[in-house]
């Protein structure tokens, strides 16, 4: 019997097959379709599961989601998700319990479960992607504020009438230190508009090339912000950092610990270990806790 865990980005959406906690045995991923996104996974999954035996799905989704009603009510990067009753569909198709919550939360209890979370009780983690997520535990229990979205790290504004962002509002941390942002930022300077960089591109060259080093400088500069305040807000015992963004941290890692140094904040950085299966892993695990 195998435990299926879903995440569901504004970008692609990855799924596995679990054999007991976080151990996986298939997995596969579709770039997130614009329309018809619960249909077309559905038939993904089903392909990926053939004639398997399956006791849950655990779905991990990208924006604020009603827990209890199975469905995500509002979504900054993937409007198209907002309102449709994923819990429904997916336990229509497979006829197994669906849980379904915040990507950056499922992320989180991964790390803590089976990351590099394992030893401390409270902790903050944060995922670079298309957006920021983010996930707080405090003495092992994950905070999800009184409504359902605490931890929602990415919209804390940092900038006075910034950026706009995915959620409408303006100067969102998410608007300036997200692999998204990061794309936006390479694309406004001029030396590197016309080269088709992408964020990895600037991350390789960050050392030895003036104009990459110039983006990566402004962005690290925008990331260590939004964690200083996290660290003074809540003050835990390590900051986890995740996310696709974090697949190129050999080229940037101690200049962000510069930065903190430098600022003399009191802070524990780690890479997360689960990297970009975190959410996924984390989904699973809602299944197992939920029986
Ligand atoms: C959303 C979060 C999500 C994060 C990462 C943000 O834009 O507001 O809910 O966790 O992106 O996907
Ligand atoms: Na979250
Ligand atoms: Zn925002």
């Amino acid at each position: 019997m195998y435990t299926i865990g879903i995440d569901i980005g504004g970008t692609k959406i990855k799924f596995g097959m679990f054999d007991g906690v976080s151990k996986l045995v298939k997995e596969d991923q579709i770039s997130t379709p614009k329309e018809a996104i619960v249909e077309k996974l559905i038939a993904a999954i089903k392909e990926m599961i053939q004639d398997q035996e399956i006791h849950g799905i655990g779905v991990a989704s990208a924006g604020i989601v009603d827990f209890q009603n199975g469905v995500v009510r509002s979504c900054p990067n993937l409007d198209a998700l907002a309102n449709i009753p994923i819990q429904d569909m997916l336990e229509d198709a497979f006829h197994v319990p669906v849980v379904i919550s915040n990507d950056a939360n499922c992320a989180t209890m991964a790390e803590g479960t089976a990351g590099v979370a394992k030893t401390v009780s409270s902790y903050i983690c944060i995922t670079l992607g298309t957006g920021i997520g983010g996930g707080i535990v405090h003495n092992n229990e994950l905070v999800h504020g009184n409504s359902g979205y605490g931890g929602e790290v990415g919209h804390m504004i940092l900038v006075p009438n910034g950026i706009i962002c995915g959620c409408g509002r303006k100067g969102c941390w998410e608007a300036y230190a997200s692999g998204k942002a990061l794309e936006r930022m390479i694309s406004e300077a001029p030396e590197l508009a016309s080269k088709n960089y992408q964020p990895k591109d600037v991350f390789q060259n960050y050392t030895f090339d003036t104009s990459c080093k110039c983006v990566v400088d402004q962005y690290l500069e925008y990331l260590s912000i939004g964690l200083i305040n996290l660290q003074y807000l809540f003050d835990p015992e390590m900051i986890v950092i995740g996310g696709g963004v974090i697949d190129s941290s050999k080229y940037w890692w101690s200049e962000l610990e510069g930065k903190m140094a430098a600022a003399s904040v009191p802070i524990v950085l780690q890479q997360a270990h689960l990297k970009n299966n975190a959410s996924m892993i984390g989904a699973s695990l809602l299944v197992k806790q939920d029986k």
